[in-house]
């Protein structure tokens, strides 16, 4: 059968177009969860801010000082804003 007429037919592309809304929504919202970060600041500090350098306490810096090098690092280390958000916030209870 010729294809073209296979994919014309109502039924197929009917069927071939959910499928097709199915797979872009899976990728759509697999995509949306794993942007979105559930993790509370000490841990994206631990897996973050040690893989380049030893991780620098939080007593180190003052509070004005971490959010100057968390602005840095956060481009270097590739956080969300609420990521460095919520790490500046961990280190700034821990100084
Ligand atoms: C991709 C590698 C990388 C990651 C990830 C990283 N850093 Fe850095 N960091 C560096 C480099 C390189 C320097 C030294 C050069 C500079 O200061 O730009 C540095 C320097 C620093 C300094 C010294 C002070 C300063 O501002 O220069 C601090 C404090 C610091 N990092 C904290 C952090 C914290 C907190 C995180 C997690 C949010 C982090 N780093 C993640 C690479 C990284």
């Amino acid at each position: 059968m010729n294809l073209m007429k296979k994919l014309n037919n109502r039924f197929y592309s009917k069927a071939l177009s959910v499928s097709f809304v199915v797979v872009f929504f899976t990728i759509v919202i697999g995509f949306a969860s794993s942007m979105a970060s559930d993790k509370p600041g000490a841990l994206l500090w631990g897996e973050n801010c040690g893989r380049c350098h030893n991780v620098r306490p939080p007593s180190s810096l003052t509070d004005d000082q971490w959010d100057v090098a968390v602005l840095h690092m956060r481009t270097r280390a590739n956080l969300t804003e609420e990521e460095a958000k919520k790490i500046v916030e961990f280190l700034k209870a821990g100084n």
